[in-house]
């Protein structure tokens, strides 16, 4: 089992306190994601922080398996759908490849604000393809800096992690995103950016049949 990286098991409760910073944004993703939501469907959220988004999905599918690496992360989010009398989420610590689900067993997968932390991105984005039923939704949110002149963050991010004050960060563009999850057998159905200069690129890409 991966370890859990010092910095989200640290910022978990500051995490979970934090206001939304952008709740319109915020609302126009669940709103988009719940269109394609049956009440039928299965979903998975990896990188699940807290759980807030899926505790929202949640009365619209039957069930949700929401995973992270952090236990503290997870802590907070078991405690937040007890308070919300939700049932049908669990969570489990790990990584998508450590959970490895069963070959086209979901509806929708979801990794928001996680995939620029990971280092193998193309080998999550082709999990994401494997777990997913022919026709099933991949909804993803990520920071996409590499046009951007926050690139050159790459070279502050190893002395940040050394003094526990950042995660691991990787940098790419929004075209490399978008080609990325393309070759690994979606198409897109939706891209829009948000965020300061438009860094945040939101993607709904349904697997081919
Ligand atoms: C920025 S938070 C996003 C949380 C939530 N998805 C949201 O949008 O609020 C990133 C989360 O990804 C988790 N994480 C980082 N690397 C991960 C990995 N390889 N597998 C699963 N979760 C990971 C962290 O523990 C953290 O909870």
């Amino acid at each position: 089992m991966s370890k859990s990286d010092p910095f989200w098991d640290k910022s978990a409760e500051r995490y979970a306190k934090s206001p939304i910073s952008d709740e319109a944004t915020y609302n126009r993703k669940l709103a988009e994601t719940q269109e394609y939501l049956r009440a039928e469907m299965r979903l998975l959220e990896f990188g699940c922080g807290t759980g807030s988004t899926a505790i929202h999905h949640a009365p619209h599918v039957t069930h949700i398996d929401a995973i992270d690496i952090s236990e503290k992360m997870l802590e907070i989010g078991r405690g937040k759908a007890r308070d919300a009398g939700i049932t049908n989420v669990t969570f489990t610590r790990g990584t998508l490849s450590e959970f490895n689900a069963a070959n086209e067993s979901y509806d929708a997968v979801l990794g928001l604000n996680v995939i620029h932390l990971l280092p193998n991105r193309q080998e999550v984005i082709a999990e994401v393809a494997r777990i997913l039923k022919p026709g099933g939704v991949f909804v993803s949110s990520s920071v996409c800096v590499g046009n951007s002149l926050l690139r050159f963050i790459k070279f502050v991010v190893p002395i940040g992690k050394l003094f526990g004050l950042m995660p691991d960060l990787y940098i790419f563009t929004e075209n490399e995103l978008s080609a990325e999850i393309e070759s690994a057998g979606f198409s897109l159905e939706s891209q829009w950016h948000h965020g300061k200069n438009g860094i945040a690129v939101f993607i709904i890409a349904r697997k081919l049949s």
